[in-house]
């Protein structure tokens, strides 16, 4: 269902959405990049419900994912997508990446969320390569769509490089 995705260069921080997804890691305690700037700009709140569901079930495994509120951000919700460290690409890591986003939209499926906005998941300190992980995202995104109630997916790149893959492997696929 690519009619309901949208491609957008920005800052996932300032989007007004139902949930946000971040690019988190098992520990869940945050980080650098997006994973930093969520955590900065959504509060405390967020990082206490992080603890919370840490002291509760543990590490969240890769490819997985949990919710928690949006703390003082615009979103209603945060999902924390663990997405796998790119190890050459003969570690799964693409089942593990589609997987992170598939069960992000699940999580918001259950919550009746109808807006969600990711960033590219991986791509950054974990090193996927983008071209190869945007192919993965938009399918296991455009697929998933077919039979969710969810009414739109925006992927937020935050620079004009991979904006512009995320925007050419869109115009590509079906
Ligand atoms: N909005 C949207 N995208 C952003 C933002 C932002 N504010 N800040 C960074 N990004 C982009 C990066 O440019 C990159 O393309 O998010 C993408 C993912 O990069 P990372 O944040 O490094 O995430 P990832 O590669 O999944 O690595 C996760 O990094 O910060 C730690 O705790 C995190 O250990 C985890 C690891």
């Amino acid at each position: 269902m690519k009619d309901k995705i949208k491609i957008f260069k920005g800052d996932i921080v300032e989007q007004d959405v139902d949930a946000i997804v971040n690019a988190a890691n098992s520990g869940l305690l945050g980080g650098g990049g997006v994973d930093g700037a969520i955590h900065k700009a959504g509060g405390y709140i967020i990082d206490e419900e992080c603890k919370a569901i840490r002291e509760k079930q543990g590490e969240c495994p890769t490819g997985n994912a949990v919710i928690t509120s949006g703390g003082n951000l615009k979103a209603k919700y945060v999902i924390h997508a663990v997405g796998p460290v790119w190890e050459g690409g003969k570690n799964n890591e693409d089942n593990l990446l589609a997987s992170a986003y598939i069960e992000s939209l699940k999580i918001a499926d259950n919550c009746k969320l109808k807006v969600i906005a990711f960033p590219s998941i991986s791509t950054g300190v974990y090193g996927f390569p983008v071209e190869r992980a945007a192919r993965i995202a938009l399918r296991a995104v455009s697929d998933y769509l077919d039979k969710s109630d969810i009414k739109e997916v925006r992927f937020i790149l935050h620079n004009d490089k991979d904006y512009d893959v995320y925007l050419k492997v869109f115009n590509e696929m079906d």
